[in-house]
């Protein structure tokens, strides 16, 4: 009984622990990064418990600050079973993280213990995107919603996601510079290639993307691929950025031209209009345009097409009912994708000419010391923007990441 009571009175004080910590932590603002950061730190600067002592900060600041805003959801939303799930996986990974506050960062065996720890949190969150759209799903099944609900999710899936790309970033940066894995790729510092040959990408997201299509539709569009580097006209187009990014990106838009230009032509055609990519390397930007012939998309659409859930394809069979993953149908590849591009300060756009077909832009920063992480931050105008949809201040400015790389904390308050 006694033992019980002693429980239960832990449990309580432990949870009253983590949420006063989740207020303190959700205070500060996250700490932008740009990718030259993460690679001077890679290699030159950085050792484990540099890296620990930033992290066990600058991690629990991106949870706590996005885990205010999932508070903010619509009840409805908050109510459905994998809503729940989410909230709990996060809420656990905090309470993991709190166990480090007062860690010994010179300690071999706590750092050791760090990355594991990283390593489970990152396992944890896998399906994250897969269980929040079914949130979604699940709410719109089960609730009537109105413009400004819609309004609300929209805004906080664009944040939710590209707060949970920047943790993934950062776990996947300690967990491969100091973990024990080895090393897959010995030019890479962490996930980042600091010649990530551009144009090798883009044929890899395209054998990708080709044989799922070659699956559905037994045929696939041919691609040319062009290249203009302004800079240096003798040499091939590489950046410093993180090629599974770029690929996620360009895996997505070959899938959605590769369907147009198959579903367009038809299945009795016996020749299919090239996918053609023109790279361009300028002093500033990176882009790729991507150009089908795939019959396009009516004006009246374009602005729906970065909504969650829009698509004009069939649901495709719930996961494990086929072993074929589909070429489209849950309509989150291409505001998913426009994430990634905005990630570190990039963009993707669509313009369409509707009966000819389609241009996507991916933009990217030539320069990694301008390829600024975008955060989310967590604010009063963000709270008000919740309630009444006004346009908040609540980004990240690109300025943030010129403050100076510290290690120890570098988070600013925002109250
Ligand atoms: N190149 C294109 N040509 C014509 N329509 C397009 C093109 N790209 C996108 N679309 C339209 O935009 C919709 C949304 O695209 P998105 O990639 O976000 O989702 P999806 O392809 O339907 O599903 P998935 O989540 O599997 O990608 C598509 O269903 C399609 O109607
Ligand atoms: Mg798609």
């Amino acid at each position: 009984m006694v033992r019980l009571t002693l429980r239960l009175l832990t449990s309580v004080a432990k949870k009253a622990h983590v949420q006063a910590q989740m207020e303190h932590y959700s205070k500060f603002s996250p700490s932008p990064l740009s990718i030259k950061q993460f690679l001077d730190f890679g290699m030159e600067d950085g050792n484990c418990p540099r890296s620990f002592s930033f992290l066990k900060h600058e991690l629990p600041v991106r949870i706590c600050n996005i885990m205010k805003e999932i508070n903010l959801l619509p009840e409805k939303l908050l109510q459905m079973p994998s809503a729940r799930t989410v909230k709990g996986w996060y809420q656990q990974t905090l309470e993991d993280l709190l166990e480090y506050e007062d860690a010994d960062e010179e300690s071999v065996e706590m750092n050791s213990r760090f990355t594991e720890q990283l390593i489970t949190i990152r396992n944890r969150h896998s399906n994250v995107v897969e269980t929040m759209a079914q949130a979604v799903l699940e709410m719109r099944e089960s609730y009537d919603y109105d413009q400004n609900e819609e309004n609300n999710i929209q805004y906080f899936l664009n944040r939710f996601y590209i707060s949970r790309i920047s943790i993934r970033m950062l776990i996947n940066q300690h967990t491969l510079l100091f973990g024990s894995a080895p090393k897959t790729h010995p030019r890479h510092i962490g996930s980042i290639d600091p010649n990530t040959d551009v144009v090798a990408v883009v044929a890899d997201a395209y054998d990708s993307a080709r044989f799922l299509c070659d699956q559905y539709y037994l045929a696939s569009p041919d691609v040319e691929i062009t290249t203009i580097n302004a800079k240096d006209e003798t040499s091939n187009i590489h950046i410093v950025y993180v090629p599974s990014h770029l690929y996620h990106i360009l895996f997505e838009l070959f899938k959605n031209s590769m369907r147009a230009v198959m579903e367009h032509k038809g299945p009795s055609a016996t020749e299919y209009p090239k996918i053609k990519v023109l790279i361009t390397k300028g002093n500033h930007d990176l882009t790729i345009r991507m150009s089908d012939e795939g019959g396009g998309i009516p004006r009246s659409q374009i602005d729906q097409l970065f909504n969650y859930m829009y698509t004009t394809a069939p649901t495709p069979p719930k996961p494990g009912v086929s072993t074929i993953p589909p070429l489209a149908g849950y309509g989150y590849g291409l505001p998913i994708s426009r994430l990634y591009a905005k990630y570190f300060h990039g963009d993707l756009t669509l313009t369409s000419m509707e009966g000819y077909g389609t241009d996507a832009m991916v933009y990217l920063k030539v320069l990694s010391s301008e390829a600024n992480e975008l955060l989310p931050i967590y604010n009063h105008a963000v709270n008000r923007h919740y309630r009444a949809n006004l346009p908040a201040s609540d980004w990240s400015s690109p300025m943030g990441g010129f403050r100076s790389f510290s290690m120890s904390g570098g988070s600013s308050r925002h109250f």
